[in-house]
């Protein structure tokens, strides 16, 4: 994006705990990413995300979503986003869907992250639903969004084999370790310019991406070239 040598300013959007907003701040200032947080923006007044971002230092912005129609909902929203200075901006456990306007708008400068191995199991209560399928691979992916719900072309996607002995919470876990993973090391790629969504198409390094980056549970990181 603009400049690659200065920091992407990313806004985060929250409504609950936040751990991957927090991974994602984290790893800014601890200089893993040429990136930094500028505001983190939740939409309910319980998200506990709100205040450990507070703790850091973070900027916070509380839109009570309850309280207002969706267009002034997106009207403030689309307000703070510009008031911060955000270039990018990260779903992050943001359990809203945004209209098909307010997603063009931001067009390739608008992530989310998935607990699933998408396409498969978009929506809500994914590690039940995949253990119930008795499925033997899960994971969480990182996409662009788009106003197909979950649908948006892939980035990256964290993978794990499913244990005997899964639970739902033991599954949950590991699906966050990954996710804490995946999410900063996409925003780093887009921060220094290497990855961009040019007419539809992921490209890394200015080639299409043949298929999502991969990381597993082990560290391994690998992606196959076009
Ligand atoms: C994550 O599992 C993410 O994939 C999904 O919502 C969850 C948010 O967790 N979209 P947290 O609030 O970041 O801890």
């Amino acid at each position: 994006m603009s400049n690659p040598a200065a920091p992407l300013p990313v806004a985060v959007l929250i409504s609950g705990r936040g751990s991957n907003m927090l991974a994602i701040a984290r790893a800014c200032a601890a200089g893993h990413l040429r990136a930094r947080v500028v505001s983190v923006i939740a939409d309910r007044s319980d998200a506990a995300g709100i205040e450990a971002a507070a703790s850091l230092g973070l900027p916070t912005r509380l839109l009570e979503a309850r309280a207002l129609s969706r267009a002034e909902f997106e009207a403030q929203l689309a307000r703070t986003l510009e008031s911060s200075g955000a270039q990018l901006v990260a779903l992050a456990g943001f359990m809203r869907i945004l209209s098909a306007a307010f997603v063009a708008a931001w067009a390739g400068r608008m992530l989310n992250i998935h607990p699933s191995l998408l396409p498969a199991y978009r929506g809500l209560d994914t590690h039940r639903r995949v253990l119930a399928a008795a499925e033997r691979e899960h994971g969480a992916s990182v996409h662009y969004v788009t106003e197909e719900l979950d649908g948006g072309p892939l980035i990256c996607q964290g993978r794990l084999s499913i244990a005997h002995a899964e639970t739902k919470s033991s599954l949950a876990a590991r699906v966050h370790r990954l996710e804490h993973r995946i999410y900063p090391m996409v925003i780093g790629l887009i921060a220094t310019g290497r990855l961009i969504l040019a007419a539809g198409t992921v490209l890394l390094d200015g080639r299409p991406l043949a298929a999502p980056l991969q990381v597993s549970e082990d560290g391994a990181a690998e992606h196959t070239d076009a």
